[in-house]
């Protein structure tokens, strides 16, 4: 193992900044010179760190220096050939890994509850999505991991498959460690590589954790840093530890599609992300889960709320991730706004549960957060909920109705939602977050689409994509 305590992008631009440099270069705040005075108290110490390519502050894009150094430690940290900074979110990191996986025409097996960074990146890369169904977990309400049986299923019915995309954990914190490792193993005797969006499981090569698709053998792990380690918000990670894709084709992807003008805080940032990381992993991550076991505890003797986890007794699931049902009159969405009225902000809300994201520190006060949780709900009488059924119910194996290139050649018309039934979808509709698309882009409009997407809006949902106040939606006009 390298030496985890140092920090080489950090300790540059730290020198950088104490030698006072005179700034006669981009950007125009000159260190923090030149700001409005609104906000500059927010901002002053960032800028000072907010400079560009200059000598000793190395090149993201050609990384010689101390980029390159902090880059080998954290791919030294995960135990992997390469790793690189993202300076644009997992977004750019699924981009790049799936255009470097795939090209035109290619089949490729996709996890169906994906994040739609994969479903824009199979977009741009013109591949031939077969969308792989993941199971339902019942006691949560929501999408869990594609089985090794529907896998197994999908490779028998296509041909030539190119890569497999699945996401693991889902936003919930689920994993399943066996099946993802026989996914893993089959698709490599099959020949195609496997890329693993785990966006929220950076932390995952703590013990105590899931455990990350890294060590289960995936060829491209992504991970947003920013998600539970603390980073900048964009701040991401691409790993690569494969035979079937070349590390340059992947470096070449990430050029075309990132800044030319990174982040200097934000991929120091990352540089001390990482250095919290080793330093978590070297004392033991005991303390923190015990922090995050006492919450949980707490949480559960409120009446007006339940915890819930998967019952499966083969999925593992991150301790950071608490998911919360509401026992009253609430619904998801109604629970996180009575918790923003009380000044609590969570990450997300879906129709039945509310997610929290706990810090991943051995300092955290539960204290102050259960008091407005208990404020939250207090008014409110403990009854049991019925559930909101998200169930898509459709089959384990599915593919686009037209595919992307053929998607192009059409205008666009919108309808309502009624008379979008039959017809092919010319966008995707999504509930944000998470993110992840109810309808895709070429897929047929079906009664079982419009009832879900009823249910998301009646309780609430925030969408991207299509109106969903007027019930509209964009159809392909053929
Ligand atoms: C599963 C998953 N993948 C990818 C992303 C995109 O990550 P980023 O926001 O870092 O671009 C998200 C964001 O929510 C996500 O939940």
């Amino acid at each position: 193992m390298m030496d985890q305590h140092r920090t080489p992008l950090f300790d540059a631009l730290d020198y950088h900044a104490k030698s006072q440099p005179q700034s006669m270069h981009v950007p125009g705040h000159k260190y923090g010179q030149v700001f409005s005075s609104k906000g500059y108290s927010y901002f002053h110490n960032v800028l000072e760190i907010d400079a560009t390519e200059l000598t000793g502050l190395d090149d993201l894009h050609h990384p010689e220096g101390a980029i390159l150094e902090s880059e080998r430690l954290l791919a030294n940290l995960y135990g992997v050939q390469k790793s690189y900074f993202l300076v644009n979110g997992s977004t750019g990191g699924n981009l790049a890994m799936i255009l470097a996986a795939c090209s035109s025409q290619d089949t490729v097996l996709v996890q169906r509850n994906s994040h739609k960074s994969i479903l824009n990146g199979l977009k741009m890369a013109g591949a031939r999505p077969v969308f792989l169904h993941p199971t339902y977990e019942e006691e949560v309400k929501v999408a869990s991991f594609v089985s090794f049986k529907t896998v197994k299923e999908a490779f028998s019915s296509y041909q030539n498959i190119k890569a497999v995309i699945l996401t693991s954990p889902n936003y919930y914190g689920m994993v399943n460690q066996t099946e993802l490792s026989q996914i893993i193993a089959y698709a490599h005797e099959n020949g195609a590589a496997v890329l693993i969006d785990e966006a929220h499981g950076a932390h995952f090569l703590l013990e105590g954790f899931p455990s990350s698709a890294i060590s289960l053998g995936a060829d491209i792990v992504v991970h947003s840093a920013h998600k539970t380690l603390p980073a900048m918000t964009m701040g991401s990670f691409l790993h690569i530890n494969s035979t079937f894709i070349k590390p340059e084709d992947v470096e070449s992807y990430l050029q075309i599609l990132q800044s030319s003008s990174p982040s200097y805080p934000i991929m120091v940032s990352l540089d001390l992300a990482r250095h919290y990381l080793a330093s978590v992993k070297e004392r033991g991550s005991n303390q923190i889960i015990e922090k995050m076991n006492v919450f949980t505890e707490r949480v559960k003797k409120i009446p007006q709320l339940k915890i819930v986890t998967s019952t499966n007794q083969a999925i593992q699931t991150d301790f950071l991730k608490v998911t919360i049902q509401p026992q009253c009159e609430l619904n998801g969405y109604q629970l996180q706004r009575a918790f923003e009225n009380e000044g609590l902000f969570t990450e997300m809300a879906d129709p039945n549960n509310v997610l929290l994201v706990l810090p991943l520190s051995e300092t955290f006060n539960a204290d102050e957060a259960l008091l407005l949780i208990k404020n939250a709900v207090k008014k409110y009488k403990p009854t049991k909920r019925n559930f909101i059924e998200l169930h898509s119910g459709a089959e384990a194996i599915s593919t686009l109705d037209l595919c992307y290139n053929e998607i192009k050649r059409y205008n666009k018309k919108v309808v309502s939602f009624r008379d979008a039934i039959g017809n092919i979808s010319g966008e995707m509709i999504i509930p944000y977050p998470p993110g992840i698309p109810v309808l895709m882009e070429g897929e047929r409009v079906t009664e079982q689409h419009v009832k879900i997407l009823t249910t998301y809006i009646e309780a609430g949902a925030h969408f991207q994509g299509g109106d969903m106040k007027g019930k509209y939606i964009n159809i392909l006009d053929m």
